[in-house]
């Protein structure tokens, strides 16, 4: 999924303004910077022109992991009925425009610490949304939304930080919280660590988990968006290929009516890899309600054999035992 062409001819006339050889040059400078401050909770976006290389090189990836993500949870009905979203650390503006993108007539409530991220959000949004300067571990929005969105924010926090910044997004939302990130085997082990705060708080996960506790040992669980490479990111990269299949992770919480937390009771399987096909057989790995399982297709049943060869990396597939039972 693409940026809306409007969008992509305000970065096209960000990247004039800064120039091909800066633009590498500072692209270089925040990768180092995001290797070795991430996690610390400090600001790591210092200047505008690296809003602006953000805005370039990265919002393009978290525009399309956002929409893939957004869209599937619409699809899958675990959206419903929403009419306000607060988005936290909104940058310059991913969760901004996919949440415009698919929903009619949300209010918006952005906020974020650093000026020039909100300032080069105005620009992109010819000023219809003026985002809030707010510091989500020191203060939480005044007013609530029914969803709530912090997208590539809680990984930048040190431990600490995250729990406080998490509670604090629990407490501004009326119905749901998504939290999203990269997908690496640190983000996945980061998050689980919030799935016992928020149920202590009266929320439980609705997506992607079909198990309370993460049935996976020695291993973890990520999803992938197949997102556009900027114009900007391929020359700053010198790369040609357009697009990258973006991993990331990501959990939403959904607020329960009674204090009870409820069980997940959905009865889908998640295929959590790629398809293993070799000659005559498919093996699925899939994470049902009962645990992971791995199930083996043979050309015996040429319908299933069939089906799953076909089946894609995070696919919902019904049955709580596994597919097709
Ligand atoms: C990697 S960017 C992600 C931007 C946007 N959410 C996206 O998905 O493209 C992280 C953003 O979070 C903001 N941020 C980091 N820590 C924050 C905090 N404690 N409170 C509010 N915003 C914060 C940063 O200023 C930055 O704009």
């Amino acid at each position: 999924m693409i940026l809306p062409e409007i969008i992509r001819n305000k970065l096209d006339s960000l990247l004039l303004e800064i120039g091909g050889n800066k633009l590498k040059l500072i692209r270089e400078e925040l990768t180092e910077k995001y290797k070795l401050r991430s996690g610390t909770g400090e600001s790591l976006i210092n200047s505008e022109n690296d809003a602006i290389v953000y805005a370039l090189c990265r919002m393009p990836a978290t525009y399309g992991v956002l929409y893939s993500l957004v869209s599937e949870l619409i699809f899958e009905e675990k959206i419903n009925n929403i009419s306000s979203l607060t988005d936290i650390g909104s940058g310059t503006g991913a969760g901004y425009f996919v949440f415009k993108e698919l929903f009619d007539n949300l209010q918006f409530r952005l906020y974020d610490r650093e000026k020039n991220m909100r300032e080069v959000l105005v620009k992109l949004s010819d000023g219809e949304v003026k985002p809030e300067n707010l510091d989500i571990v020191l203060s939480k929005p005044s007013e609530k939304s029914d969803f709530v969105l912090c997208s590539y924010v809680l990984s930048e926090l040190s431990e600490n930080m995250r729990m406080k910044a998490f509670e604090n997004l629990l407490l501004c939302s009326n119905k749901y919280v998504l939290v999203v990130d990269t997908g690496t085997p640190k983000v996945y082990e980061e998050y689980l660590k919030l799935k016992p705060f928020a149920e202590a708080l009266g929320f439980r996960v609705k997506a992607p988990c079909m198990c309370d506790v993460c049935p996976l040992e020695n291993d973890y669980c990520q999803f992938y968006a197949r997102v556009e490479r900027s114009a900007a990111l391929r020359q700053s990269k010198s790369a040609s290929q357009t697009y990258e299949d973006e991993k990331y992770f990501y959990l939403l919480f959904e607020k329960c009516d009674n204090k009870t937390v409820q069980k997940n009771i959905d009865c889908k399987s998640r295929v959590i890899r790629r398809p293993v096909i070799k000659t005559n057989m498919c093996e699925l790995v899939l994470c049902t309600t009962n645990g992971v399982k791995k199930q083996v297709f043979t050309k015996k049943n040429k319908e299933q054999y069939k089906k799953a060869k076909k089946t894609k990396i995070n696919e919902l597939i019904k049955g709580n035992k596994g597919i097709y039972d």
